[in-house]
């Protein structure tokens, strides 16, 4: 196999790629079973490794190279993305319309439970962007202001949800889908159960919707390293997110489509701040002494972030193994066909 990184200033992601005679799915597997400690420790210190040029066909294919990184495969999600089953543990990575933004997230950092590692498969390759740029988010740690940091230290953050009653006829692309259809049960008390299982405080308000909060530390340690991560879904639940991100997508992509979502987003964010207290919004992060994130601040950490991100074009075939405690992923706007399919660990 042959070992390698897309730039030398930049160890994310490290890129394997097959020798001759070694494009196949059974000797990919084969080769990553045999070096396992090899390949954990070089996850660990890059954050990412991409595969790529292997004969990767099928989500079943996907699954059995994730595997062989690690069998500890999940099927339960208690994220904000709407997601399809293709295989045992495969699933769409996101059913989100193309032009939504996805800005960088370590997997369900808001939780207890948040992943240890994430798997990207590139099923069909995006016509036009749909990117799945990743991040190291140690780097962003450390050159975050010290001031904003160490409020965020000081602090911790609250993440705020707020799901659609199933009563609800017909819901706005900016509203998150019904309980029900996150839970896939009607029984409350299940619910109930499962949010206290994973540290949320769940109210059923006046409508039948649901509200989830919880308060997490903003910054967490990795588990082998000790490094210190941003990690928490600030630049993802803010209410101004949305709005810097598609300022940037724009700046990037200069099309007519991400200039016109770029101002809906910058009308849309304007009229809601006006119409909703923040505890209502459908996503929503303040400190977690209530107090309000600045908008300045979301502006700076995305800024850093933008500074750290690797954009890279899928290839069909690519699969990406990620360690969800130091490295994020989002999604850029795209058009025309594009099938990116995902697997997380516990
Ligand atoms: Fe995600």
């Amino acid at each position: 196999m042959n070992l390698a990184y897309f730039s030398e200033n930049s160890i994310l992601p490290l890129v394997i790629t097959p020798t001759e005679g070694e494009s196949k799915k059974e000797t990919l597997v084969q080769w990553i079973a045999d070096n396992k400690a090899s390949v954990e420790s070089k996850l660990t210190d890059s954050g990412a490794i991409l595969f790529r040029g292997f004969q990767i066909n099928t989500p079943q294919d996907f699954e059995d190279v994730a595997k062989a990184i690690d069998a500890d495969l999940k099927d339960d999600y208690m994220g904000t993305s709407p997601r399809d089953k293709k295989s045992e543990y495969a699933f769409s990575a996101s059913e989100l319309p193309a032009h939504y933004p996805i800005m960088q997230h370590c997997e369900m950092s808001f939780l207890p439970s948040a992943p240890r590692r994430l798997f990207f498969y590139c099923h069909v390759e995006p016509e036009y962007g749909g990117e799945t740029p990743i991040c190291d988010f140690r780097k962003v740690y450390q050159d975050l202001d010290p001031k904003i940091r160490a409020e965020f230290e000081k602090k911790g953050v609250k993440h705020i949800r707020n799901y659609s009653s199933p009563n609800e006829a017909a819901r706005s692309g900016f509203q998150l889908k019904k309980w029900t259809d996150l839970f896939h049960t009607t029984d409350k008390k299940v619910i109930e159960e499962k949010c206290k299982e994973n540290d949320i405080i769940c109210e059923w308000k006046a409508n039948d919707g649901l509200r989830m909060t919880n308060k997490n530390a903003g910054i967490k340690e990795h588990p082998i390293t000790g490094e210190k991560v941003w990690f928490n879904h600030t630049q993802v639940f803010h209410i101004s997110a949305a709005a810097d991100e598609y300022y940037r997508i724009h700046k990037r992509q200069r099309r007519w489509e991400t200039f016109k979502t770029s101002m809906f987003l910058e009308l849309m964010t304007w009229y809601k701040k006006l119409t909703k207290n923040p505890n209502e919004q459908s996503m929503h992060v303040t400190f977690g002494d209530d107090s309000e994130i600045p908008d300045d601040y979301v502006e700076h950490i995305q800024e850093v972030i933008w500074k750290h991100m690797v954009i890279q074009a899928w290839k069909k075939g690519d699969i990406i193994c990620i360690d969800n405690f130091s490295t994020s992923h989002g999604r850029l706007p795209y058009y025309g066909p594009r099938e990116i399919m995902v697997c997380w660990t516990s």
